[in-house]
Order: structure tokens, then sequence, then C-alpha cells
């Protein structure tokens, strides 16, 4: 079978890197691909928005099976583009990725399922989330309603800080038309882990845990980014843990599926907040994490595409994983200047030594 998988980033040279190992698989393609997805298949240079040339792509090559990277596409619909044409992908509908392109929708339906998840309010005006403030406890925690790539959330020390995170999300929209509705919540305090389950509109299946960590530089600290390294297991997620995950998260979460007529086939991703009180949900993605993918896929010794045509054929249950008991990490090497403005085109050398004792993933690479 030929697969397509679409994004540029790490996690789809991992993603890659993994399905070329399936004795199923006869040629991968990547949309729009990098460097290191180009030694392994055939980048193709259609973007990402581009549904019809890619539906084009499907049929000229004969691709039996595309898989999605990023949020942006999920939520843009690619997936239902391509089931309305008949292609197999992986990947909720633009529907159910609703979860992540919608904060409000999120945390909404976490209320009314009983998922564990940070008090809050949403707002659609100004003067309404400011007239929220007033009794506050401090930090607050002001979020785009939307997709802002990881950058929509301020944390904010008091209210006039507040203020003013509302006055940049909604009024001055730093963050576009993801800023046109805002969460405000209340500030949780824990360490953070996720966890990714595969779904097939029915199952679920819980992959290991991982943690990422956020900010740039030494010691900490760095601005926050999308994510410096990760690693797999996080030794955060024991098993009570993992068994609360289940009951307080999963569960309620597949059962609310269910009840609202939701069908969900893909990647689930949450990201949590282990509290004194209690595991919290902070977000929902509806996709594979990167970098955690890049320490995921590493530790996972049965077939990829198995699984993947076990989730859209709704078989999970006939799926039985295979980790690797040893542990993965990830460390990311940004050019100068990420998270902020960073000088691009930049050669980079020694990958093949490096490659010798490590798995090198790129992102965002051109080969020359
Ligand atoms: P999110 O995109 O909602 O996961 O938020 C990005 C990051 O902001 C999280 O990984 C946390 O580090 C932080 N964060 C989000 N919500 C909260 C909260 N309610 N309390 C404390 N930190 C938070
Ligand atoms: N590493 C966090 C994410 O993929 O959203």
């Amino acid at each position: 079978m030929k697969i397509l998988v679409i994004g540029s980033g790490g996690r789809e040279h991992a993603l890659v890197w993994k399905l070329a190992q399936s004795p199923r698989v006869t040629a991968l393609f990547c949309a729009p691909g990098n460097a290191g997805t180009a030694a392994l298949g055939t980048n193709v240079s259609v973007s990402m928005g581009d549904f019809a040339a890619l539906t084009e792509v499907v049929e000229r090559e004969g691709i039996g099976l595309t898989v999605v990277g990023p949020d942006e596409a999920l939520a843009a619909g690619m997936v239902d583009h391509f089931q309305a044409r008949g292609h197999r992908i992986f990947g909720p509908t633009r529907e159910a990725a609703r979860f992540e392109w919608s904060k409000i929708f999120a945390k909404e339906f976490m209320r009314r399922h009983g998922i564990p998840t940070a008090a809050f309010g949403r707002f659609a005006e100004a003067e309404e989330a400011r007239a929220f403030l007033a009794d506050q406890k401090y930090p607050v925690v002001v979020k785009a309603d939307g997709l802002a790539l990881g950058k929509g959330v301020i944390i904010a020390a008091d209210r006039a800080e507040a203020e003013a995170a509302i006055g940049r999300i909604m009024e001055e929209r730093l963050f576009g038309e993801a800023g046109a509705r805002v969460v405000i919540e209340e500030f949780l305090t824990g360490q953070e882990c996720s966890i990714h389950a595969v779904l097939d509109g029915e199952n679920y299946l819980l992959f290991p845990g991982a943690q990422d960590h956020k900010t740039a530089f030494d010691g900490d600290t760095g601005p926050n980014t999308g994510g410096m390294g990760t690693y797999s297991p996080a030794p955060l997620l024991t098993p009570e843990r993992e068994a609360a995950v289940r009951r307080e998260v999963m569960e309620p979460f597949m059962a609310g599926l269910k009840t609202e007529g939701i069908f969900f086939q893909g990647l689930l991703f949450p990201g949590l907040m282990i509290t004194a009180d209690g595991l919290k949900v902070l977000e929902f993605n509806c996709r594979f994490g990167d970098p955690e993918t890049q320490v995921l896929l590493p530790r996972l010794r049965s077939d990829l595409v198995e699984m993947i045509e076990a989730a859209i054929d709704g078989k999970l249950p006939d799926y039985e994983p295979v980790w690797d008991e040893r542990a993965a990490v990830c460390v990311v090497m940004a050019s100068e200047g990420y998270p902020g403005a960073y000088e691009k085109g930049r050669p980079i050398s020694g990958l093949a030594e490096a490659g010798v004792s490590a798995l090198v993933f790129h992102a965002g690479t051109a080969g020359r």
C-alpha cells in the first residue's frame, strides 16, 4: 500500500520513519515533507491547504491511506474532504477536531460530562470578560478560543495583566480570529504530562505517557515553545494515575461522544496537570504531539499501519500494541532566536555522525 503523510515537521518525519518499517508499505509520500522525509519517500510540493491538489495526488499515485499531522489541516476539514471522495484517511473530521480548534467547546464538553478541568468563564465580548475579572483569584489564565500555534495562552499575574491580555487577544487580535472569543480560567499548579490515545469511534487505546519540556534555554530561563524536547515514559504517569486517566478522562470522554453523536476517529492527546486535587485536563489536542511522536513511535515495536487501519475500520480491540520497555528522549535543536524570529536557511552539518547513535528527525528542513 502507498501512504501519504501530511505535514513537514519532526512529527511527520517520525511518522514516515515508522510507517516505512511496515511490510505493508510499498511507497511513502509526504506533502510537503522535509529533507528527512525525502530520504525515505517522495516529497510532494503541494501546500497542506490545497485539498483538491492533494486528492489529485492520491488519485494519480494510487495512494491507499493518508495520515494527517497538523491540527490546522484537521480544523480546515481535510478529513471530510478526503472521505467525501472515498479516500482512506486517518484523523478526526472537522467536527470531531473541534476539541482542539475551540477551547470553549472543549471546556463546555468537559463540564457537561464531568471531566476534571480548571474552573472557567467564556466570553465573546471584551467588556464581559473584563467584568468577570473582578472576583477572580490571581494569577488567571486567558486563552484564545481558536488555534494560535500553541501561543494563545497568557498567564496573567494580576488583574491589570489579565485586562491587558483580554485587550491584546480580543481587541488587537494578536492571534487573529482565534481570539474572537476567550476562555478565562483558574490557574492550576502541579506538574504536567500528556497521554496519547488512538480512537476508532467506539474504542480507545492508550499509549504510554510522554512529557514535553516547553521552555527554551538552559535552566528553564527561556520563553515557552511548542516543545524543546520530550521523554517517554513519563514517571509522573504512575499506574494509579493512568487508571485515573481512564476512569476520569477517557471513559467520560467516550461516553460524551456517544451522547452527543460525535464520531471521533484519530488521535486524542489530552494535556494533563497533576494537581494536589487530582488530575485536570488542560486541553485536548486531536493529533499526534510534536515532539511527543518522536519519542513515542520509536518505542512502538508493532506495526503502525495495522494500528491506523484498525482505528479506521473500528477494530481497535483486535490490535495489540507492543511497546519497548526502554525509555526514549528527544532533544530539539532549533535555529537561534526560536521561538521568536529566527534566521532561516542556515546549513546543518554533522547529521550523519549524529545518526550513528541517535535517531535524527528533521523539522522544516530542506535539502540542497
Ligand atoms: P494549553 O494550550 O491550554 O495546554 O496551554 C498551554 C500551556 O499553558 C500548558 O501546557 C500549561 O503550561 C499552561 N496552562 C494552560 N492552562 C493552565 C491553567 N489553567 N493553569 C496553569 N497553567 C496552564
Ligand atoms: N508538544 C505539544 C503539542 O504537540 O501540542
